[in-house]
């Protein structure tokens, strides 16, 4: 029985109040993505398995260990995205968007399915907001990305978040690098978890951010990247830098970020912050300039990041930042008797026509139980309709935070509610005004 009471380790529903936070925060996402002039690009939650094997790599833990893979009916291998580089890719290839103008410039709101331990801020099925850049290999292209994420999370109000910047080299500066952590944890082979002792010689960048104790302390005192950087990386991280100093971005840099995928190449960053416990990563992302030609395409730099929205929901309630509630009911209609509900509904569909948030009973109700019920939804005026309102067109409206009532022809409701509402407003700003004073 529990089984079919309790969602799945590692997911949540959001109710009403939580949805309206959701949707505020992708609408605000979305539309900062709007500005910087991508367009929303949607992929299936599923793909075929060897994408992902491919594109994210075959030696990272998202791959080996936390992706969600079955077979289909027709026994191909299928995969639940695990993020949202991959299908875009995919996507932008088989449209042939990298054939138009370059740049192509992508966003999207996906679901992420990733099999990892849960706890508070880690899912197994999250949600990312995401932008892909392709065709540019700038740095101007790397500081946009960043500055888009930026005004984000600023536009959020959200505080206390710390930008990291890192560059992990390109094929051909990379071998010398691994090399150098060949020779390293080739020196502790013993202490390595059993994965990252396959992945000695495979791909030893990953042990950098295996998340078992003791790889971790060892991977805390290995080779730096930074010190292996050809002049073309140097060169593109020092131009990034300057750019992130001109547009007033703070950063620091840190040679530990290596990201988790491994499809990246040169930059590489993340947004930290502490307040909301061990998994206060809200985003990362970098530039991967060799994942269009690995999955076939020809080549082209690429540059972007995914954002978690449940992570930057927990951020935002941390700092008190502002997040809109349910959509308060403007009106409740209170029909007392069937010709009356009647009138009510038909009334309440010509409010919601014009704008109105309207509501009246369902439940045939008394009146003490209707106005009880107005009060929990918070409506903002009530209106009571019985016979001798009927008779004569009109009804008080009342407005439930200041007990004022006022008699209201039903062809007038809609401006006599305009007009409150106007009003309403006007105070509103006035207020504000002179708090601020
Ligand atoms: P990622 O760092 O694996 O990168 O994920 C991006 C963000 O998704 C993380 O910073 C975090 O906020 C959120 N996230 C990841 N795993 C979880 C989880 N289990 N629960 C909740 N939130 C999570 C990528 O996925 C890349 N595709 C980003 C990218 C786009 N790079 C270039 N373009």
């Amino acid at each position: 029985m529990a089984l079919i009471t309790k969602a799945p380790r590692g997911t949540q529903d959001f109710v009403p109040a939580e949805s309206a936070k959701m949707r505020y925060i992708e609408d605000t996402l979305m539309h900062i993505g709007e500005l910087h002039g991508f367009g929303e690009i949607r992929t299936p939650t599923f793909e075929h398995t060897e994408l992902f094997v491919r594109s994210v790599g075959d030696t990272t833990d998202v791959v080996q260990k936390e992706m969600y893979t079955f077979e289909d009916k027709k026994g191909r291998s299928i995969t639940l995205k695990p993020e949202g580089t991959a299908g875009a890719v995919r996507a932008a290839l088989e449209r042939g968007l990298l054939a138009e103008a370059l740049p192509v410039k992508l966003s999207y709101i996906t679901p992420c399915f990733r099999y990892e331990k849960a706890q508070a801020g880690r899912y197994r099925e999250f949600h990312q907001f995401g932008v892909e850049l392709f065709g540019a290999k700038s740095s101007a292209a790397d500081a946009e990305v960043i500055g888009l994420a930026d005004l984000a999370l600023r536009t959020l109000g959200v505080e206390s978040i710390k930008l990291f910047i890192n560059s992990i080299g390109c094929p051909n500066c990379r071998p010398k690098f691994q090399q150098a952590l060949k020779d390293y944890f080739g020196a502790h082979y013993d202490e390595l978890c059993p994965t990252c002792q396959e992945r000695l010689e495979r791909n030893p960048l990953r042990i950098l951010d295996c998340k078992e104790e003791r790889c971790h302390e060892l991977a805390e005192h290995a080779p730096i990247v930074l010190d292996y950087l050809c002049d073309e990386c140097r060169d593109h991280f020092e131009e990034l830098k300057k750019r992130l100093e001109a547009m007033g971005i703070a950063y620091e840099v840190d040679p530990t970020i290596v990201r988790g995928l491994d499809y990246y190449t040169k930059t590489v960053f993340e947004f930290k912050t502490e307040t909301i416990g061990a998994q206060g990563t809200v985003c990362g992302g970098g530039r991967y300039d060799g994942l269009i030609e690995l999955m076939g395409g020809q080549s082209q730099p690429a540059v972007g990041f995914g954002m978690g929205l449940e992570r930057i929901k927990l951020v935002m309630e941390a700092c008190g930042a502002p997040l809109p509630e349910e959509p308060r009911c403007d009106v409740c209609l209170v029909p007392l008797g069937t010709e009356a509900s009647v009138r009510c509904s038909v009334l309440a569909e010509s409010l919601r026509e014009a704008g109105f948030v309207a509501e009246t009973d369902l439940m045939e109700r008394s009146l003490k139980a209707q106005l009880k019920y107005a009060n929990k939804i918070g409506a903002r005026y009530t209106m009571v309709i019985g016979d001798s309102e009927l008779a004569a067109g009109a009804a008080r409206l009342k407005n439930m935070d200041t007990g004022e009532e006022q008699e209201v022809p039903f062809a007038e409701l809609e401006e006599a509610l305009l007009r409150r509402e106007a009003d309403r407003l006007y105070d509103e700003i006035v207020d504000a005004q002179l708090d601020g004073e």
